[in-house]
């Protein structure tokens, strides 16, 4: 299996990730939560998401953040709280028994594994009966930028293929539902709803970032041009799914 995780852990993709929140990007889990649950969060990065979950299940249920990167769980570490704890893992080999959870919430991860059918049923393993996972990925078949044009569209092609590449898929939203249900747990609920860069740059940053590095300035160069245009708008689909452990 070839992956190679494309965004990496640079201070701008991190930030990236850290200016998320529960209430900006777990919406669709929160009806789900329950006081008292265990929760484990799959790829959690610097944690962000995973402190909101630990408030949503309270003082008498727990959050576990698992992320296989050492530096984004050294962040999420010193958001820590008695309800909240982080440890270096991969989603492939959680180290935990079976049946430990509650619910499995996965924010951004599905969209960067070789063997995502793999990561589910690593998931449902973990996962009691009954219980509920949460999964959340783009799908880049969804995404509206403009103003476009040939050289933006090569961009966005070529980060595409970078990702893919990388063993990725960036289609991965519409694909989740067959993920879930190829890793034997029972999709229940699936939704899709669009995130609009309040300012383009930051996210047109945080790609010509990864395209610079794989050789790519040319197209670097035409994002970050596109993203200085006060009409631009960069409006990213993100597909949920709910899934039961029957
Ligand atoms: C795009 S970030 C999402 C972080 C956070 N969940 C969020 O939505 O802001 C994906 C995270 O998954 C982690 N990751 C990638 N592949 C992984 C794997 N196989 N097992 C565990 N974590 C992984 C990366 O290190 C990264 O921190």
């Amino acid at each position: 299996m070839d992956e190679q995780y494309t965004p990496g852990h640079s201070a701008n993709a991190t930030a990236f990730m850290a200016a998320r929140s529960f209430n900006s990007h777990g919406e669709f889990i929160r009806a789900y939560l329950e006081l008292g649950m265990k929760v484990l969060d799959c790829g959690c990065g610097p944690g962000a998401i995973s402190v909101g979950l630990a408030e949503a299940v309270g003082e008498s249920g727990h959050v576990t953040g698992i992320d296989f990167a050492e530096s984004q769980i050294g962040i999420a570490k010193t958001r820590a709280i008695s309800n909240l704890s982080f440890q270096i893992a991969s989603v492939y080999e959680l180290p935990f028994e079976d049946e430990a959870f509650d619910l499995v919430f996965s924010h951004a991860l599905f969209e960067h594994l070789a063997d995502p059918v793999r990561g589910v049923r690593e998931i449902r393993r973990v996962l009691r009966t009954g219980g509920i996972a949460g999964l959340c990925s783009p799908d880049w078949g969804g995404f509206i930028l403009s103003p476009t044009d040939d050289a933006v569209e090569t961009a966005i092609t070529r980060y595409r293929m970078l990702q893919e590449k990388n063993g990725g898929q960036t289609r991965a939203g519409r694909q989740l539902g067959s993920w879930i249900a190829g890793g034997g747990l029972v999709p229940e609920k699936m939704q899709a709803r669009y995130e609009c860069y309040p300012n383009s740059r930051v996210i047109a940053e945080y790609l010509a970032l990864q395209l610079e590095q794989t050789g790519n300035e040319e197209s670097a160069s035409v994002l970050r041009n596109w993203a200085a245009s006060a009409c631009s708008l960069f409006a990213q689909a993100w597909v949920s799914a709910i899934a039961r452990k029957a």
